[in-house]
This record gives C-alpha cells, structure tokens and sequence, in this order.
C-alpha cells in the first residue's frame, strides 16, 4: 500500500523536487503558502509519476497555519507515514549587530517553531502510520559561522538540536532525522544571494559546484527508506564542511 507523504513547502525547490521524487506509489500531500501556481506544476509532475496529489496552504510562521496542515491530514486521511518539515528560509540577511526582534522571531517561526510544532502535532497521524518518520531540513550553516546569516543559522540549529532529542523520545516507532544542505541552486537565493557569492561558494566547494534539488531530494528518500537510522543529521554539500 502507498505511503501517506507531508511535504512542507513543496511549491519550489527541494521541496517539490522531493515530492516527484517521492511520488511514485504514493500520496504526496503538498503543502505550500504564497506559490499557488508552482505547488500546482508539483501535483501534476506527482500525478504523472503514478503518484496521488493533494494541495494544502497555510503560512507555517504561525500556530493556526501548522495546526490548519494537520488537521488537514487528519480529517483525510487519518495517519501519516512521512512528514517533511522542509518550508524555511533565510528572509533576511543581518549582521549580528544589527539584529532586529521581529526578524528574528519571524526566522525563527519559519524555521524552528514550524518544524518542531509540525512534528508534535504530527505524533497522533504518525503513531498511526507504517515505518513512520519524519525528516526535517536543516543547513550547512548549523555546521560553522555564517556571517550575515546567523540567525537563521540559529533557528536551523535549535531544529538539528530538536531532531536528535525528539529521534529518542518517539523511539521505537517514529524515526526522526534530518537532512543539511549545502549550496542548493533553488528560488531559496533569488533575495539573499547574489551571483558572485553563488560563483565564490561553487570556486570554494572541493566538487566544484553548487547542488541542486535533487541531491537532497535523494537523500530525504535514502532516510524514509532505511528503518536502522535515526536522531541522524545527514551533510549533503560536495564537501565544503567535512566532520
Ligand atoms: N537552497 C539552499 O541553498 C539551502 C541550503 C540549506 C538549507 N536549505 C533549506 O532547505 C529548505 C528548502 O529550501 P529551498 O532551497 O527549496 O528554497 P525555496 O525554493 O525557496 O523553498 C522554500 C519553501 O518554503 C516555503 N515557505 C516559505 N515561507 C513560508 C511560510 N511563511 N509558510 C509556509 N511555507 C513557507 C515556500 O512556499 P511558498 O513559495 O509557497 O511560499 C517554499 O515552498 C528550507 O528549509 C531551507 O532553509 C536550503
């Protein structure tokens, strides 16, 4: 039987990239907020893998939006056997001395507080599903100074901190992992980077290039598949960190 599959903020980029990369078989429930017409595009590339399509909107930087996807879920389909907590983003780069309050919880809203409330609210549908897990995103940025990026890199961190307690609670029957990416060629940089920094970032990495979706979409599948590996933070980034 297919697998019931959450994927947040599968409109562009890794997001939609792992949902087609998901599909076949399954039910991909693709959840985006303010790209209508791309999370569109992402349920018919589903659909012409041989998986099923569902659309769900809501802005994850609040309660009432991770509590409307959930619900969602629940009231059609009753179980999840994947959740993605892939929706984030850097919104704004800042340097540590000129951090602004309402910036950074707004960083920390979509990159933390989403993630971690998605997960608990989650735990019901999951207890229900088979080989049940979830994968959350992080970032390269949690591995080492980001300057300008600090904050995000924060609120990406608290979710690597998240994954690996939250791997042990739900133990034995939820997985908990997450995923890091390096540089990923998406919409993610269209307002952040410029492209000499994507250039310097593609001269700086020892395989000479930048990543794409699919990169991490495959190691996403590599972690729903494996039911030995959990409280796991997986660096996909051709080497510009090494542990
Ligand atoms: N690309 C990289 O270099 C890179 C590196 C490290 C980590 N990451 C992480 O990888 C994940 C995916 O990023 P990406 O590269 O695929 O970027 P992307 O193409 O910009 O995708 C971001 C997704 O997040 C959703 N999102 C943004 N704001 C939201 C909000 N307020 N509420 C709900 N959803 C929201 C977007 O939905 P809408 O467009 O529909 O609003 C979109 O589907 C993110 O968590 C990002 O932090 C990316």
């Amino acid at each position: 039987m297919g697998k019931i599959i959450l994927i947040t903020g599968a409109s562009t980029g890794i997001g939609a990239e792992t949902a087609v990369e998901l599909a076949k078989g399954n039910t991909i429930i693709i959840h985006y907020n303010a790209s209508e017409k791309p999370a569109q595009e992402t349920a018919k590339k589903v659909e012409e893998k041989g998986g099923k399509a569902a659309l769900v909107q809501a802005d994850l930087r609040t309660e009432a939006g991770c509590r409307k996807v959930v619900d969602f879920v629940a009231k059609n389909y009753g179980k999840l056997d994947v959740l993605v907590n892939n929706a984030g983003g850097l919104i704004q780069r800042m340097k540590v001395g000129e951090i602004q309050w309402e910036r950074m919880a707004e960083i920390f809203a979509l990159n933390s507080f989403s993630a971690i409330l998605m997960t608990s609210l989650s735990v019901p549908l999951l207890e229900k599903g088979e080989n049940p897990c979830v994968v959350n995103l992080t970032s390269i940025a949690i591995r080492h100074g980001a300057p300008t990026a600090t904050v995000y890199a924060a609120s990406k961190g608290a979710v690597d901190v998240f994954t690996r307690g939250a791997a042990k609670e739900l133990a034995p029957k939820i997985r908990v992992n997450a995923v890091a990416p390096g540089v990923i060629e998406t919409p993610f940089h269209d307002k952040v980077s410029n492209p000499q920094m994507l250039q310097s970032w593609r001269e700086n990495t020892p395989l000479k290039k930048n990543g794409q979706a699919h990169h991490i979409a495959t190691a996403i599948k590599f972690l729903i598949e494996n039911d030995f590996v959990t409280g796991e933070t997986i660096d996909v980034n051709g080497g510009l960190y090494m542990r």
